[in-house]
């Protein structure tokens, strides 16, 4: 998409918004869209039911956290192997990778797993690609039925310490409608050797995915590639198609500023619980906004499904048992991100236009 291109399409975006919801304007005058821009402290308060942290991030003690939109370099991210730390230092506990129409982060490693007899080390392929691994051991491992073809088990340790992320399989799907227009959708739990095809019909790969077992999320709807970015009426076929959730943004707020205002109406208009997300490319990205699971309602959920992760996550999703956090990039927050993050390579700006397909 070109420079100009882009600002037409924001143009669009915030006049219609203005157009359709006259008071929308207001909504940065409130404290949530003040929020949102980086000013104030941690917060929390309620959306339709929906319970969200601004500013902080959910203590690892009392939560898993899940990191369920992201994306490496089996599509449009950072290397695969460089996420790793990444998402241990963030104290992550589950990990959707959601690359775009592709599957290979999780059915390259899957299937070394079998040839391997259930682990696979990783530190030689994390050292091949600079990585430095430090006094830890990584590697993958396999997880018994109901959960083998579904999930992967990332463990590093070290002398003292074990630590577990939950790797879920996923995919974000260009979904067609006919000729007219293109979307994206999110697939959660799709089993491993089955695939939907890019440019399924949106409703049918909802209730494909439904079939397999697996679930789907609206994700940034309105945004260039979001279900409702032609039509709004296309978030109600998805959500009565059977789609779980609905999506915003936590991360890249400054500029899709007015796709989140919409979703949360939206939120409220379809009674669909909301998850937050970091659609996370570059490893600043990471851990700065998802979703996660009190660890006593998450524990108390699995055992009565007999350690079935995704029904699990599933139920806890449909019945917003979970706290989304927000960490929301913009020029107010950019000390907080540079610091800590070694993200001097990935200034907020270049992350933003990234994302929409501009590569500076
Ligand atoms: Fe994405």
């Amino acid at each position: 998409m070109s420079l100009s291109a882009v600002i037409g399409y924001l143009l669009k975006g915030y006049v219609g918004e203005w157009r359709e919801n006259p008071s929308f304007m207001k909504l940065f005058e409130e404290s949530y869209y003040r929020g949102l821009l980086g000013f104030g402290k941690e917060k929390s308060f309620e959306i339709g039911g929906n319970k969200i942290l601004l500013g902080g991030v959910p203590d690892d003690n009392k939560y898993y956290l899940f990191e369920h939109h992201s994306h490496t370099h089996y599509s449009d991210g950072d290397d695969f192997y460089k996420i790793l730390p990444v998402l241990f230092k963030h104290k992550i506990s589950l990990w959707a990778l959601t690359d775009h129409n592709s599957t290979e982060g999780f059915d390259g490693h899957y299937k070394l797993l079998q040839e391997d007899g259930g682990s696979l080390s990783l530190n030689g392929v994390m050292e091949k690609h600079g990585v430095d691994t430090g006094s830890f051991e990584y590697s993958l491992e396999k997880m018994e039925p109901p959960n083998d073809k579904k999930f992967m088990k990332l463990v590093r340790t070290n002398r003292d310490n074990t630590e577990e992320i939950v790797m879920m399989r996923a995919v974000e799907l260009k979904v067609g409608q006919g000729d007219i227009y293109e979307g994206e959708l999110n697939l959660y739990g799709i089993p491993y050797g089955i695939s939907i095809s890019p440019g399924t019909q949106f409703e049918q790969a909802i209730r494909e995915t439904l079939n397999l077992g697996g679930y789907s999320i609206i994700n940034h709807p309105y945004w260039t590639e979001g279900i409702a970015a032609i039509k709004e009426s296309d978030v109600e076929r998805a959500v009565n198609a059977g789609a779980s959730a609905i999506e915003i943004n936590g991360t890249e707020i400054l500029l899709a500023m007015f796709s989140n205002a919409r979703t949360m109406r939206l939120v409220e208009k379809y009674d669909i619980p909301l998850v937050s997300s970091g659609d996370s490319h570059t490893p600043c990205m990471y851990g700065k906004s998802g979703i996660a699971f009190p660890k006593e309602e998450f524990d108390k959920a699995l055992k009565v499904r007999d350690g079935d992760y995704l029904g699990t996550i599933r139920y806890l999703i449909e019945n917003r048992l979970v706290l989304n956090y927000f960490n929301p990039i913009s020029p107010f927050r950019l000390g907080y991100l540079l610091r800590g993050d070694n993200s001097k390579k990935y200034p907020p700006m270049r992350i933003g236009l990234e994302h929409l397909g501009i590569y500076i």
